[in-house]
């Protein structure tokens, strides 16, 4: 009897038993999958506004970074209906962009992006016709040197060319925002239409002011509605007028790329449109004629190339410049080295391994003046990034300064220390961190023109000249904060440049 109360009892436990494993396992795996679906955490929303009323949107980037310090790496905030995930910290932009980069390889296209661009080009662009505009544009732009003038030689007679206009200013205090975006606008010019402008001339003053206002406007209140109400467009002034230029300057490039098709001979190729015509030619000779080389994604990619090539460069350049200013005892070293190293001849890239503390100031800048510190990308599909999940077609907002002021990976984030960049020996180290040029499928392509052009105009323009505050201007009354916009500026503060020898 005893026996038998024993047996059922044993079977009735082990069914227990059973039971309550089937129970945990149940319960573990729905709460693991329920994670799985979670959505990333955030303020909470407003309907309709969403965040819009928490969100300091004037100084965005870094009001993003200090939500992340409460909602974690992976969040998301609602820009009025529309849902963003914001993505902070090295490592998981890193996680996102380079481990996960198909996914994460997508550009958003916004009303008033498709008005710009049509998808032609390649910054607002995707799919297969980004891909080979890329390629092409990446590797064009490699190829300059065989048989051309090299990128080189183009950015050194520019930077001849800045010289002699920094010396006209005789030490005497002057904004240098203007030459420095003459002088990278020139370089993009010669690549891809083969021809430089005299700094006089009306046509690159025009088209410089032109593109600078277009990337302020780009950056309007009423840009944000155009992409919400496209249909009150013709009511917004500042849509308005930022569609007048953006038609202006395709025009101008038109009129160029006409004369360049006009004169255009297979036996010469003088730059990046004639290399990509006669590309296109070589393709309908041989049977293809549907292909991506056609004259919107030429006007485009053209446009897009000076877009994204003129400013950036000619702001860190300012940055560059403003940093030796305000940290005299960094431009005492550089120009010790460089006074030991090149002396007064013509320095040229291969320099750049024998200068690593230059190298390693020019690093520096780009790290802390975070010239580029908004980028959007788009989800190619569903991810899961830290347990979240990120539905397909979401905008995803991977913050630079998160990055390149991450506490975990450098040594003194606030400061200007060209030492991050530094071994213990005083040579150049590549860092992981180092995010200015972003990463992953979408990363800039004009990197290492980029980097060419920032070395070699910094120290020559460093070799020639001794920067130094205003008159009756002190260093620490500059002011390092920089101007709000789709890309950081510093503050017009006027400085001389005084020759050294
Ligand atoms: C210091 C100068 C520069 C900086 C800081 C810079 C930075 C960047 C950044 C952060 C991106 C965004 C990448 C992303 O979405 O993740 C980008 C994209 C791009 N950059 Fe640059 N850039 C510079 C110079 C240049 C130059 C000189 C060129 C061209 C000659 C260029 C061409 C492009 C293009 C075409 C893209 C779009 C790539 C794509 O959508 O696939 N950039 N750049």
């Amino acid at each position: 009897m005893l026996e038998g109360i024993f047996e059922s009892s044993t079977s009735v436990s082990l069914f227990g038993l059973f039971v309550a494993l089937l129970v945990f396992f149940h319960f573990f795996i729905s709460i693991f999958s329920s994670q799985e679906r979670r959505e990333p955490p955030g303020p909470r929303p407003l309907p309709l506004f969403g965040n819009l009323f928490q969100l300091n949107l004037k100084r965005l980037s870094q009001n993003l970074y200090d939500l992340s310090k409460t909602y974690g790496p992976v969040f998301q905030v609602s820009f009025g209906p529309k849902k963003v995930v914001v993505l902070a910290g090295h490592k998981i932009v890193k996680q996102a962009l380079v481990n996960q980069a198909e996914q994460f390889a997508s550009r958003e296209i916004t009303k008033a992006f498709y008005y710009i661009n049509k998808e032609h080009g390649i910054i607002l662009a995707n799919g297969d016709s980004w891909k080979e505009m890329k390629h092409f544009a990446r590797t064009t732009l490699k190829d300059f040197g065989m048989g051309r003038k090299t990128s080189e030689e183009i950015i050194i007679e520019e930077s001849v060319n800045l010289i002699k206009e920094f010396e006209q200013f005789q030490g005497e205090a002057f904004d240098n925002s203007v030459a420095l975006t003459y002088a990278t606008s020139n370089v993009i010019s010669a690549l891809m239409f083969g021809k430089r402008f005299e700094y006089t001339d009306p046509f690159i003053k025009q088209m410089v002011e032109r593109n600078q206002e277009t990337i302020h406007l780009m950056g309007s209140a009423s840009v944000q509605i155009y992409n919400m109400l496209p249909l009150i467009g013709p009511l917004l002034k500042d849509w308005r007028d930022l569609k007048e230029k953006i038609d202006t300057t395709l025009n101008d490039s038109r009129t160029i790329i006409a004369d360049l098709k006009e004169t255009l001979n297979p036996e010469v190729c003088r730059c990046f449109v004639d290399a990509f015509l006669l590309h296109k030619k070589r393709l309908e000779d041989s049977g293809i004629s549907n292909s991506h080389y056609h004259d919107e994604n030429l006007l485009h990619s053209v446009n897009d190339l000076f877009g994204a090539g003129t400013d950036t460069t000619a702001t860190t350049l300012m940055w560059s410049l403003l940093y030796m200013v305000k940290f005299p005892q960094i431009q005492d070293r550089v120009q010790e080295d460089l006074s030991r190293v090149i002396g007064s001849r013509q320095v040229r890239m291969e320099d750049r391994k024998n200068l690593p503390y230059v190298d390693a100031v020019i690093h520096e800048t780009q790290r802390f003046a975070n010239v580029a510190h908004i980028i959007s990308r788009t989800t190619t599909k569903n991810v899961t990034l830290e347990g979240y999940v990120i539905k397909e077609g979401t905008t995803v907002l991977p913050l630079p300064v998160s990055v390149l002021f991450d506490e975990n990976e450098w040594e003194s984030p606030y400061i200007f220390n060209p030492s991050h960049f530094l071994d213990k020996e005083g040579k150049f180290i590549k860092r992981d961190a180092f995010f200015a040029f972003s990463a992953g499928r979408r990363a800039c392509l004009g990197e290492s023109l980029a980097k060419m052009e920032l070395f070699l105009i910094f120290a020559s323009l460093l070799q020639h000249f001794r920067f130094t505050p205003s008159p009756g201007v002190s260093e620490d009354e500059l002011d390092l904060k920089p101007v709000e916009g789709l890309i950081f500026t510093p503050k017009v503060q006027k400085l001389c440049a005084v020759l050294r020898h």
